[in-house]
C-alpha cells in the first residue's frame, strides 16, 4: 500500500496542486472549534485542504536551484514533506462516520507536526551550505528570500490547521488558558502577551549581559477608553513577534549605552482603531542606517556572531537572522504587518499592525501558479537606474571628453552649478 502510494506521489502532488488553498477567516477557525464543533467537518475539510496545501509549496520545493535541492538538507526536508502528503491521503477514503477513523486522524496529525518540529533549522542548514559552497549573486538571494516567505507562511498555516484539529478534538481543555479554542483566544489581552514576552527576553539579556533595560506600556483604546485592549488572536503568535522584537530592541539598547549606568526603557505603545490594532516597540540603541533597513528582514542578515548550536548551550539573544523575516510572517498571515522605522543615531520603531476586527483577520496563503513560477524565472537585468561611481567625479576630465577647448576656457570661469547646467546642454546638443 505504501509503495503504491509512493510511486504515485508526484501524481498526487499535481493533483492537488492545481487546487488553491482555501484561506479561513479567524471567524472559521472559531466556528470549527465552537460548542457545536463537528470534527467529522473538521476531518473532510483537512484531508482535502492539508495535502492542497503540502502539494502547492512542494512544486515550489522543486523550483529551487538543483544545488541547493540536493543538499542533504533539503533532501531530508523533501522527504519529510512526502511521506506526510502519503500519511493523510491514507485517509482520503476513509469512512468520515467511524469514530475510530477519526481518532487515527488526530494520532497522525500529531506524528505529522512532530516530523516538520525542525523544518526551520533543517532548511537554513541547506542555505547555508549551498551559499558556503557556490558564489551569489542577487537574482539567487532574492529568489531564496521569495521561496523562504512562501514556504514558512505555507508551514505556519499547516500547523495551524493541524493545531486547531488536534486541541479542540484531543478530548482535554487547556488547563492554563480554558477559553482558548485550539490555540485562538477570543479576548487575548495584549498587554498580557507584552508583559510574558518582556519577561522572557529579560531573562535571556540579564544571562548575557548581566543587566537589561526596563519595560513602559501605554494603552491608547479608541473603541472603549480606559479599558484594557483585547483582540481575537492566536496569543502565542504574538508572543512570539513580541519576544523577537524585544531581544532586538535589548541588545542594541545595551550595546549602544555600554558606558552608561541608565539604560533607557523600551517603551511600547499599543493603540486600537476601528480597522487596526497596532503595537510600537520604540528602543535608543542607535538605530540602523536607512540603506540597511530591507536587509533587515533577509534571512540570516544578523550583525551578532554566529551562535553555538548545541545541546548544553542556552538559547542565544541573536545571531541566526531569522527573528524579523519570521516574525513579520506571523504577522501578515491574518492580514497584519511589521515595519521597522530608524533613525541612525537614535533608536527604532518596530511596529505590528494587526487586524483589530476577527473577521478581517483571513489567513494570507501562497499559491502555486504561473506568477509565482514567474517570480523564480527573473532573470538578472540591467538596472533602470544609473549606478553612482564610487569615486568623486572628476570634472576636468568630463570637460575633456565632452567639450571642445574653445568652449572650455569659457566654462572655466563659471561654477560648478553653471556648470553642469552647460553640459546638461552640450550632452543634449550632441
Ligand atoms: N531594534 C534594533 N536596533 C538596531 N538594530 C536592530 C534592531 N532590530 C534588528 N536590528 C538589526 O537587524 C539584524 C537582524 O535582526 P533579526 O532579529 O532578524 O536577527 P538577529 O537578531 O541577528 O538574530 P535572531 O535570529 O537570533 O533574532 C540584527 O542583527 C541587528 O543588526
Ligand atoms: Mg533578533
Amino acid at each position: 500500500m505504501r509503495i503504491c502510494l509512493l510511486l504515485h506521489v508526484p501524481k498526487h502532488i499535481e493533483h492537488f496542486s492545481k487546487f488553491s488553498p482555501s484561506p479561513l477567516s479567524m471567524k472559521q477557525f472559531l466556528d470549527f472549534g465552537s460548542i457545536n464543533a463537528c470534527e467529522k467537518t473538521s476531518f473532510v475539510f483537512l484531508r482535502q485542504e492539508l495535502p492542497v496545501r503540502l502539494s502547492n509549496i512542494m512544486k515550489e520545493i522543486n523550483l529551487l536551484p538543483d544545488k541547493l535541492l540536493t543538499t542533504s538538507s533539503v533532501q531530508m526536508v523533501q522527504s519529510w514533506y512526502i511521506q506526510s502528503l502519503m500519511e493523510i491521503l491514507e485517509f482520503l477514503d476513509q469512512n468520515p462516520d467511524d469514530h475510530k477513523v477519526l481518532g487515527e486522524f488526530v494520532d497522525a496529525l500529531v506524528t505529522i507536526r512532530n516530523r516538520h518540529n525542525d523544518v526551520v533549522p533543517t532548511m537554513a542548514q541547506g542555505i547555508i551550505e549551498y551559499k558556503e559552497a557556490f558564489p551569489q549573486d542577487p537574482v539567487t538571494n532574492q529568489n531564496i528570500q521569495y521561496f523562504l516567505d512562501r514556504f514558512y507562511m505555507s508551514r505556519i498555516s499547516i500547523r495551524m490547521l493541524i493545531n486547531q484539529h488536534t486541541l479542540i478534538f484531543d478530548g482535554t481543555t487547556n488547563p492554563v488558558h480554558p477559553n482558548t479554542i485550539g490555540s485562538i483566544d477570543p479576548h487575548c489581552q495584549v498587554t498580557d502577551v507584552i508583559q510574558d514576552a518582556f519577561h522572557s527576553a529579560k531573562m535571556l539579556c540579564d544571562q548575557y549581559y548581566l543587566r537589561s533595560p526596563d519595560l513602559v506600556i501605554q494603552e491608547m483604546n479608541s473603541k472603549k477608553k480606559n479599558h484594557p485592549i483585547t483582540i481575537v488572536y492566536v496569543p502565542s503568535h504574538l508572543y512570539h513577534m513580541l519576544f523577537e522584537l524585544f531581544k532586538n530592541a535589548m541588545r542594541a539598547t545595551i550595546e549602544t549605552h555600554e558606558s552608561s549606568n541608565n539604560l533607557p526603557p523600551i517603551q511600547v505603545l499599543v493603540s486600537l482603531g476601528g480597522e487596526d490594532m497596532s503595537i510600537r516597540v520604540s528602543d535608543k540603541g542607535g538605530g540602523v542606517p536607512f540603506r540597511r533597513i530591507e536587509n533587515l528582514f533577509s534571512y540570516m542578515y544578523s550583525t551578532a556572531p554566529a551562535p553555538q548550536i548545541g545541546e548544553y548551550t542556552r538559547p542565544p539573544l541573536a545571531g541566526f537572522g531569522y527573528g524579523l523575516p519570521i516574525s513579520r510572517l506571523y504577522a501578515k498571515y491574518f492580514q497584519g504587518d511589521l515595519q521597522l522605522y530608524s533613525m541612525e543615531g537614535h533608536g527604532t520603531d518596530a511596529v505590528i499592525y494587526l487586524k483589530a476586527l476577527s473577521t478581517d483577520s483571513i489567513e494570507r496563503l501562497p499559491v502555486y501558479n504561473k506568477t509565482a513560477l514567474k517570480n523564480y524565472k527573473v532573470s538578472q537585468e540591467a538596472d533602470d537606474w544609473c549606478v553612482p561611481s564610487k569615486e568623486p567625479l572628476d570634472l576636468s576630465l568630463v570637460l575633456q571628453i565632452f567639450i571642445p577647448q574653445s568652449v572650455q576656457a569659457c566654462l572655466s570661469e563659471l561654477s560648478y552649478s553653471d556648470v553642469m547646467i552647460c553640459c546638461g546642454r552640450w550632452t543634449l546638443n550632441l
